[in-house]
C-alpha cells in the first residue's frame, strides 16, 4: 500500500494532523498501536488555547466544542487562605480559554475521520519508521499474524512519549533535555458540580490542588502527591479529605463530593529532543516534548506542531517548496521551550518541593505576592496561559 503521509499515533496530534491534510486533499493512513476503545476512554488535559480552537475549526471539527465547552475569562490563584483571580480576558486585550476535555476532542476527530471514511489501523503492533534518511520512506507493522508494509513520502511521528518515532531516531542525530519532578499529580474525575465557576490553582503547605472541570456537572480534581504514592491507598473520601484541607475555606465549604469514576497518577516531566525533523520523519507534539501538566500546555504544544508540520506540507505539495518543512523544526522548538519554561516556572511556584529550605520557600512566598501586585506580573502569566501566537 502507499499514501502520501503515514502519522503513527491516533491521538490528538495524530488526528488532528489526519484532518487537516484530508481536508487538503493528502492521503494519510493513521496507525496506533492501541484500540480505538482504550484511545477514546484515555482522560488527560482539559483546557484549550484559543489557538487550538482555531486550528479544531480550521480542521471542521469545532462544532460540539463551541456547543458544549465552557469558555473561560480567569482563573483563581489561591494561596494563604485566600482568591486571587487572574483576569484573562482584561489582561490579553480579549482573549479567553476554552475548558473541553480531551478525551471529547479526540472523539470529535475520530468520528470525523470514520465519517470521511479515511483510513486508520488500530492495534497495529510493532510500528517501526523505515528509511526516513532517504528519498523512499516506509513504514511497517504487524497484525493478525502478518507484517505490512505501508510507502509514503513523509512520516508523521505523532506516537507520544513512548512511542516508536524518536525511538527510531540513530542516537547520535538526537538530543534530549530532561527535568524529572520530585512528585506526581494524583486525578480524580466525578459527576458533581464544580466547586467554583474558573479553575482554582492553590499553593498550600500539604501541597498543590487543582480544582478543574469538564462540564457544569462534572469535576476533574487533582492533588500533588508523592511520586511512590499508590492509587489504591487514596480513598475517595480520603481524596476529598485532603483537596478541602488545600483549598481556602470558602471553597472547602463550597465543595460537593461524590464518587469518583476514574482515578490517576501522573509523573511530572519536563522533557524536549532536538531536532524536530530527521530527513522524512517528523516528530510531533508529546513524541518530541513533555511538560508537567501546570498550565495545561501539552495538548496545546501538540496543537501548534501540527499546524507548522501542516503548512509545511501543505506548502511542499500546493507548491513544490520545502521551505515551510525545512523551518519545522525551528518554528515548532521556539515556541516549545517558551511553554517549558512556563511549565517550569508554574509548577515551581505552586508545587511544594520536598527538602526545600527557608530560602526557597520565602522565594515562593515574594513570587505571588508580587503576581497579586503587579499588573505587568499579571500579564506575563496571562499571555502564557492563554497561549502565545504561532
Ligand atoms: P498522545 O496523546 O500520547 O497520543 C499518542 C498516540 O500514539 C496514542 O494513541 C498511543 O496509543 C499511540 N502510540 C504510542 N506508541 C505507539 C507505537 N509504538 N506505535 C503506534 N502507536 C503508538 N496535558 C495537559 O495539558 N493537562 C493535563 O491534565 C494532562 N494530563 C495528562 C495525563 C497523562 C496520564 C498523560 C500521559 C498526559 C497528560 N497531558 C496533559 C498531556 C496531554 O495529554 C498530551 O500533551 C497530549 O495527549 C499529546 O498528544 P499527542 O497526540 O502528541 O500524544
Ligand atoms: C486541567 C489540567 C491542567 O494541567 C490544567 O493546568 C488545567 C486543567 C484539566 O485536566 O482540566
Amino acid at each position: 500500500m502507499r499514501v502520501q503521509v503515514v502519522i503513527i499515533g491516533s491521538g490528538p496530534s495524530g488526528l488532528l494532523l489526519g484532518q487537516l491534510l484530508g481536508n487538503a486533499g493528502i492521503e494519510t493512513a493513521i496507525l496506533d498501536r492501541s484500540s480505538r476503545a482504550h484511545i477514546l476512554g484515555r482522560v488527560r488535559a482539559g483546557v484549550l488555547e484559543e489557538g487550538t480552537v482555531a486550528l479544531l475549526d480550521k480542521a471542521g471539527v469545532g462544532a460540539r466544542m463551541h456547543a458544549e465547552g465552557l469558555p473561560h475569562d480567569g482563573f483563581s490563584l489561591a494561596f494563604d487562605g485566600r482568591d486571587h483571580r487572574i483576569d484573562l480576558f482584561d489582561l490579553t486585550g480579549g482573549k479567553r480559554v476554552m475548558v473541553y476535555g480531551q478525551t471529547e476532542l479526540t472523539r470529535d476527530l475520530i468520528e470525523q475521520r470514520e465519517a470521511d471514511g479515511r483510513l486508520t489501523i488500530h492495534e497495529a503492533a510493532n510500528v517501526t519508521p523505515c528509511a526516513f534518511d532517504g528519498a523512499a520512506p516506509y513504514v511497517t507493522y504487524e497484525k493478525d499474524g502478518a507484517t505490512h508494509r505501508i510507502d509514503c513520502d513523509f512520516i508523521a511521528g505523532c506516537d507520544g512519549f513512548h512511542g516508536a518515532s524518536r525511538k527510531a531516531v540513530p542516537e547520535q542525530a538526537i538530543r534530549t533535555f530532561e527535568k524529572v519532578y520530585p512528585f506526581g499529580w494524583l486525578g480524580l474525575l466525578a459527576e458533581v458540580p464544580p466547586v467554583s465557576d474558573e479553575l482554582v490553582y492553590a499553593n498550600h503547605p500539604r501541597g498543590f490542588a487543582l480544582c478543574s472541570m469538564r462540564s457544569p456537572t462534572r469535576s476533574r480534581y487533582y492533588l500533588q502527591c508523592a511520586l511512590d504514592e499508590r492509587i489504591e491507598a487514596w480513598s475517595d473520601a480520603r481524596f476529598w479529605d485532603e483537596l478541602r484541607r488545600r483549598l481556602p475555606a470558602h471553597h472547602g465549604e463550597a465543595l460537593v463530593t461524590g464518587p469518583s469514576f476514574e482515578t490517576s497518577i501522573a509523573p511530572l516531566r519536563s522533557f524536549v529532543a532536538e531536532p524536530m525533523r530527521f530527513g522524512r520523519l517528523f516528530l510531533v507534539g508529546d513524541a518530541a516534548h513533555i511538560v508537567p501538566p501546570t498550565g495545561a500546555k501539552g495538548l496545546n504544544l501538540a496543537a501548534s506542531d501540527v499546524h507548522y508540520l501542516f503548512s509545511g506540507l501543505l506548502e511542499h505539495y500546493r507548491e513544490r517548496s520545502g521551505a515551510g518543512l525545512n523551518a519545522y523544526s525551528t518554528r515548532a522548538l521556539a515556541r516549545v521551550w517558551k511553554a517549558v519554561r512556563f511549565s517550569w516556572w508554574m509548577t515551581s511556584m505552586l508545587h511544594r518541593f520536598p527538602g526545600t529550605g527557608d530560602f526557597d520557600q520565602k522565594i515562593q512566598e515574594a513570587e505571588l505576592d508580587y503576581l497579586t501586585h503587579s499588573r505587568a506580573a499579571e500579564t506575563v502569566l496571562a499571555e502564557n496561559y492563554v497561549g502565545l501566537p504561532y
